[in-house]
């Protein structure tokens, strides 16, 4: 009798077995990717880094750059002809010098010099705070978001700000990449501390060149786009990639 009743309840209500068949089920819960060894984590079995995984494992990083401007940051520093550091000014809690900081890790070539006051942009500090937990700060999670990439040894940080950090960086880079303050004046005073420090053939990459930030567009245009000291290669997304030419 309870057979007969079971399989009318089935027929009358397939979905409802078919989901609990398939969400069933007595395996462990998945703590992916935290607990997996370094080597499962970034690393594929031929010793290719996977980027999948790494964006996988970065992906809870609070950040403003995308998917593709994240994995061509990671690209640029992976595949780079050039031997040298890289500098980047505006890290916030991390995501971009991750990326940067892989790609100098698997091609082993040189560190991310991360620059920044960890306060957040002037007059929107709350903005930038609002991830972090109590009585955390900016720089306490980025050194974790380091951790959780596996990046920390690819990286110098510098807690300071943009004007301070070009007296302590002399040698000249493979790359510069700027996402800072996004006003006119402050976007127009990075590029000219620091564009003179990228090598022949380096890269000077400038993120937030779009319509939403008129002022970072226009300080762009006038110092990079017009300068005859640079060739602008691409833009994906609102990342501008530059390349200084060999004079
Ligand atoms: C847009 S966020 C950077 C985002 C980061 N690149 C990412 O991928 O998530 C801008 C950062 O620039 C920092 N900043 C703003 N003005 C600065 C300055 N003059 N010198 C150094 N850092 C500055 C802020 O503290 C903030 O963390």
């Amino acid at each position: 009798m309870s057979v007969i009743l079971r399989s009318r309840r089935i027929v009358a209500r397939p979905w409802y077995f078919l989901r609990r068949l398939l969400t069933d089920s007595s395996a462990p819960p998945r703590t992916f990717p935290l607990t997996e060894p370094e080597s499962d984590r970034v690393r594929d079995s031929s010793h290719a880094l996977c980027v999948r995984k790494f964006q996988h494992i970065t992906h809870g990083i609070p950040s403003m750059i995308s998917v593709g401007e994240a994995e061509l940051l990671l690209y640029l520093s992976a595949l780079s002809d050039l031997q040298g550091d890289i500098v980047e000014v505006g890290s916030w809690l991390g995501k971009s010098t991750v990326h940067l900081a892989r790609g100098c890790m698997i091609s082993n070539n040189g560190v991310v010099h991360a620059i920044d006051t960890f306060k957040g942009n002037p007059g929107r500090e709350r903005l930038y705070s609002s991830h972090l937990a109590r009585g955390e700060t900016m720089y306490d999670r980025f050194l974790k978001n380091l951790q959780l990439a596996g990046v920390e040894r690819f990286v110098v940080p510098h807690q300071t700000n943009s004007s301070d950090a070009r007296q302590l960086i002399r040698e000249p880079v493979r790359m510069v990449f700027i996402d800072a303050c996004h006003d006119y004046e402050a976007v127009r005073q990075d590029i000219q501390l620091w564009k003179d420090l990228v090598l022949p053939a380096g890269y000077l990459v400038l993120h937030d060149f779009s319509d939403a930030f008129p002022g970072a567009a226009a300080a762009v245009r006038e110092s990079v786009l017009m300068s005859s000291q640079f060739s602008c290669i691409l833009l994906l997304d609102a990342l501008l990639v530059a390349r200084r030419l060999a004079t």
